[in-house]
């Protein structure tokens, strides 16, 4: 669903950073005047390294989620994806965000650090890998959530489907972490294209908040794992998750319709046709996997 201007760019509560600094006012039009004022107030940016902390140790336990063992593999490969992450500084305020997640909804935290690793573990993929730098896909990965914290937890962590309202409030997740990484980088935020902003925008034009047709390339990585996480993972509001190969399935098919880059959705696929991770590669003899039969890609809100 697309937001209109109006709600893609104003708030409807005042917008404070973890520091308490008020960023933007209820009502105000966030435009890049407002922006560039905000990453003024920052000053100078305290940057502090992922390497020995707890966000490390969380990066690291993810590893184990046997949801993705077919696409962290070889093991060779992920450490690698830990040798980035070790040498990726952050803004402190931000892993202060991090921890703050992980207090308020560990379910996100958890989805945070999945898409940081698989992002890190697919810039890999000989495929792609001169198109994406490792490092800057599980930095910028590490941010497109970001903006969750400021929504409502009765929404968050829902047990059942949202409602119109409660998926428009949702949406505005993309604005708060754009608004958020401006304060935290300060002057430095021009040397990113956030993916926080554009994570759910889709190249058909079907995504939000702008509906733009051309999301910047890691946007489109963290697009397309972030989908297959919501789809795979345990959600209250529906009694079976997909199985990897159901939702990497939708996910072509969503690619089919222009949503998906489909050189990502075709990594996607050599992964999840391993039979056994390390054995040979077998592509092209299986059948499909159904959807859950409470299916509800589409109506709720993914991630
Ligand atoms: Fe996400
Ligand atoms: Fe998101």
């Amino acid at each position: 669903m697309k937001c209109d201007m109006k709600t893609s760019t104003q708030l409807e509560k005042d917008l404070y950073a973890i520091d308490n600094t008020l960023l933007v006012r209820a009502g105000e039009t966030i435009n890049k005047k407002l922006l560039n004022k905000i990453a003024g107030l920052a000053g100078k940016i305290r940057y502090v390294p992922i390497k020995e902390t707890r966000l490390e140790k969380d990066l690291i336990k993810s590893f184990n989620d046997t949801r993705y063992v077919n696409i962290l593999y070889p093991p060779e490969i992920n450490l690698k994806v830990i040798n980035y992450i070790n040498h990726i500084k952050i803004p402190e305020k931000i892993m202060f965000e991090l921890e703050h997640m992980k207090e308020i909804s560990p379910y996100t935290y958890h989805h945070i650090m999945i898409i940081a690793i698989l992002a890190g573990k697919i810039s890999f993929d000989h495929s792609i890998r001169y198109k994406y730098s490792p490092d800057k896909a599980i930095l910028l990965s590490l941010f497109h959530d970001i903006g969750k914290s400021r929504i409502p937890l009765s929404i968050l962590d829902k047990r059942t489907p949202v409602t119109q309202e409660e998926r428009r409030i949702l949406t505005t997740h993309p604005l708060i972490g754009y608004v958020l990484l401006h304060y935290y980088f300060g002057k430095d935020h021009k040397k990113y294209d956030f993916s926080s902003f554009q994570h759910h925008e889709r190249l058909d034009g079907s995504g939000y908040p702008l509906g733009i047709k051309k999301a910047n390339k890691y946007s489109q990585l963290i697009g397309v794992v972030d989908t297959l996480d919501a789809l795979i993972s345990e959600r209250p509001y529906r009694s079976t998750p997909y199985s990897l190969r159901a939702a990497i399935d939708l996910l072509l098919e969503e690619a089919d319709k222009g949503r998906f880059n489909k050189s990502l959705v075709r990594t996607l696929i050599i992964y999840s046709r391993r039979e056994t991770p390390g054995t040979k590669i077998i592509i092209g003899q299986r059948g499909r996997d159904s959807a859950p039969a409470d299916n509800s890609y589409g109506k709720t809100a993914t991630s």
